[in-house]
């Protein structure tokens, strides 16, 4: 996967992305992650890669010429057409769906707006997804960029190692994930469910299955009309809840 992020600020995409695992899979060339600089493509003897909006009203707009050129660069030296990411919130929202669709590109450009938004006639020229990461407003699409960047990169083989699955996460079948515990045994009086500690691999696997309905549809129901359960699993759901309402 080759990422390119069109952006003001290239020091917050690449010192954000070089850490950690997807660090590491850059290292490993499973990803390739190019920030551009938009205001190196700027004709403005000053720099300037913002203006006032036409019509009047508050703060500055992108202006189309460097946005433009900056996706010529990476356009004039790729041999395919690449999806284009405008990240605002006024797309269509993020979903671990659409990390797993996004995973199977070859190459994603991701446009980061500023101040008051883009152009509109560039955005038309060049982008193909308008994506929002949840429904508030950044200053910019950096942070969004890095968490598609992240979401999706888990989802190409590769990235995540044996021991890092991306089987069991959340969501991965509709669910939320069961609740983990590590050594020591008994920590400030609390101890780990009796069940972990069985050696009974059938038994915990149930278990956790359980916790992971209990939590979803506790904390998420809206998640478990799209989760793939059993009709024995929504009959334990009801019941579990009837049961909480009770006492
Ligand atoms: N830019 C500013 N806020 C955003 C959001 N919530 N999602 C995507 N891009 C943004």
């Amino acid at each position: 996967m080759e990422y390119y992020v069109l952006t003001l600020f290239p020091d917050m995409i690449t010192d954000g992305l070089h850490t950690s695992i997807i660090g590491r899979a850059i290292e490993d060339g499973v990803l390739s992650l190019e920030a551009v600089n938009i205001r190196d493509y700027t004709l403005s003897k000053h720099g300037k890669t913002d203006d006032y909006p036409y019509g009047g009203g508050a703060g500055m707009v992108m202006q189309a010429q460097p946005v433009y050129d900056a996706f010529m660069s990476i356009r004039n030296r790729i041999d395919y057409n690449p999806r284009v990411v405008y990240l605002t919130p006024q797309g269509k929202v993020f979903h671990q769906d659409m990390a797993k669709e996004l995973a199977l590109e070859k190459g994603i450009v991701f446009l980061c707006g500023h101040y008051e938004g883009v152009d509109e006639r560039v955005l038309d020229e060049i982008v193909t997804d308008e994506v929002s990461i949840g429904d508030y407003v950044l200053t910019g699409g950096e942070l969004p960029a890095m968490c598609m960047i992240d979401a999706i990169s888990r989802m190409i083989p590769g990235v995540l190692h044996n021991n890092e699955s991306a089987e069991d996460d959340s969501f991965g079948d509709g669910l939320l994930e069961f609740p983990q515990y590590s050594r020591p045994e008994i920590w400030r009086d609390r101890k780990v469910p009796a069940i972990l500690l069985s050696g009974d691999h059938a038994k915990v696997d149930a278990w956790r299955r359980e916790q992971s309905l209990i939590r979803t549809a506790e904390r998420r129901p809206d998640l478990l009309e799209n989760a793939v359960i059993s009709p024995k699993e929504r009959d334990f759901i009801r019941k579990y809840l009837a049961n909480k309402n009770e006492l």
